[in-house]
């Protein structure tokens, strides 16, 4: 397939050195900049035929089978709906909208148009993440209770990020949508978010948004998701997701330390270590492929194997308006410290009735609330007895 990119700053080189990685066959053939000489530069790097200053121009190419959004947050709305109006099929970065009601209009551009709308929420897609999924999957850590995602790292590269007006908030919005998406998968995207308590407060920078946020959303069927999110963290960038279930436990850690660490002096080095590395001497954490370790291929991957197959991606732009309603009601909660509800006009998942706990029984009288081998060998279980609700407990000698 052909495509346009949308952007030549920071995303768009990530996305382009993946899509021109390797021996992959769908190729950029322009670039949309704003910018006359970043366009041209763009285009030389990757080899592209064409460039040009005027986004309409790009999107309708007659040669351009997909557009690929790279721009800042506020201009993710006119893109799509340039692209919509256009009958080009999308492919847009995270977060969708600066909150629910864009992303709303977003996704009804798009279905509306029948044109494919692809979320490019790169941290679902990474190798770890999508091996964890599978394991979820075959029940290898049962119901999943709560899971946690943490994205921090010193702050964004650009002006706009720092611009509560352009991108719609701070940490929350730019790292909290890939938390909130995660934790979401591990909990099922079936289940219904039901409401978000979140503290959030800028601790170092001179901004009006958040530069720092924890937050809490609790899902129909009891299961908690945890976002910690930061523009203050120092040492590079932190991706650490971890799932509680009832069988068991996944701790996945994506970046900072995938175990390969390496010491140098700094002589002759170009300064890049990883992205958003705060040093590049003495020992130091780098990423074999930064593009492979952040999901990209794997994206892009589902992503043209979805629009040949005519089928929803893992990632779609209804994923993207669910993320941006649980982060509205994020910053709803930081102002008002309570609980507040995620306001979902279109939910598509499982009806959200709290299910019935099934407790686990050790015979026709008592559940079983606990198993432990003691260090001298014997064997304890601490029971309830279903009707009187007394707890006892039953040790077997290790070896009566
Ligand atoms: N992991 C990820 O998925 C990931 C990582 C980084 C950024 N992003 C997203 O990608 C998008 C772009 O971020 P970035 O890091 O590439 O930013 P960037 O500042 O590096 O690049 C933005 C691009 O948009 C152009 N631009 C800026 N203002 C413009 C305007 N008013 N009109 C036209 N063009 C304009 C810039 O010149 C540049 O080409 C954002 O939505 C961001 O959230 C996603």
């Amino acid at each position: 397939m052909n495509i346009a990119m949308l952007g030549s700053g920071f995303i768009a080189r990530f996305y382009a050195d993946s899509l021109h990685a390797q021996r992959r066959v769908d190729r950029l053939t322009t670039v949309y900049s704003r910018n006359e000489e970043n366009a041209k530069r763009f285009a030389a790097d990757y080899g592209l035929e064409k460039h040009t200053t005027t986004m309409k121009e790009a999107i309708e190419d007659p040669d351009v089978d997909v557009v690929l959004i790279s721009l800042p947050n506020h201009l993710h709305e006119e893109a799509v709906l340039a692209c919509a109006a256009a009958g080009k099929h999308v492919l847009c970065t995270k977060p969708l909208g600066r909150n629910a009601q864009e992303a709303k209009i977003m996704l009804d551009a798009v279905e509306k148009a029948g044109v494919f709308g692809g979320y490019l929420e790169d941290l679902c897609y990474t190798p770890k993440f999508l091996k964890s999924m599978e394991s979820i999957a075959k029940g290898d850590i049962g119901n999943v209770l709560w899971a946690k995602s943490r994205e921090t790292h010193p702050g964004p590269h650009s002006d706009w990020f720092w611009d509560k007006e352009k991108s719609g908030g701070g940490a929350i919005i730019d790292l909290g949508c890939h938390c909130v998406e995660i934790s979401r998968n591990f909990i099922g995207k079936n289940i219904k978010p039901i409401e978000v308590m979140c503290w959030a407060a800028t601790q170092v920078h001179p901004i009006d948004a958040e530069d720092h946020a924890i937050g809490l959303v609790k899902y129909a069927n009891g299961a908690i998701g945890q976002f910690e999110v930061s523009w203050t963290f120092r040492g590079g960038m932190d991706l650490r997701d971890e799932v509680m279930g009832t069988e068991g436990t996944i701790w996945v850690n994506s970046f900072l330390r995938t175990g390969f660490e390496m010491f140098t002096t700094g002589k002759g080095n170009d300064g890049y270590v990883a992205e958003k590395a705060e040093s590049n001497t003495g020992w130091l954490f780098p990423v074999g492929d930064e593009s492979h370790e952040l999901g990209y291929p794997h994206m892009f991957t589902d992503m043209f194997n979805a629009i040949e197959e005519k089928r929803q991606p893992l990632e779609n732009f209804y994923d993207g308006y669910v993320v941006n309603a649980i982060l509205d009601a994020a910053f709803l909660s930081a102002e008002s410290k309570t609980w507040e509800p995620v306001v979902l006009e279109d939910w598509r998942g499982d009806d959200p009735t709290t299910s019935e706990k099934q407790w686990a029984s050790y015979d026709a009288d008592h559940f079983i609330i606990k198993e432990e081998v003691l260090p001298n060998g014997d064997k304890k279980l601490i029971l309830k007895h279903k009707e009187s609700g007394k707890i006892t407990q039953k040790v077997t000698q290790a070896n009566g």
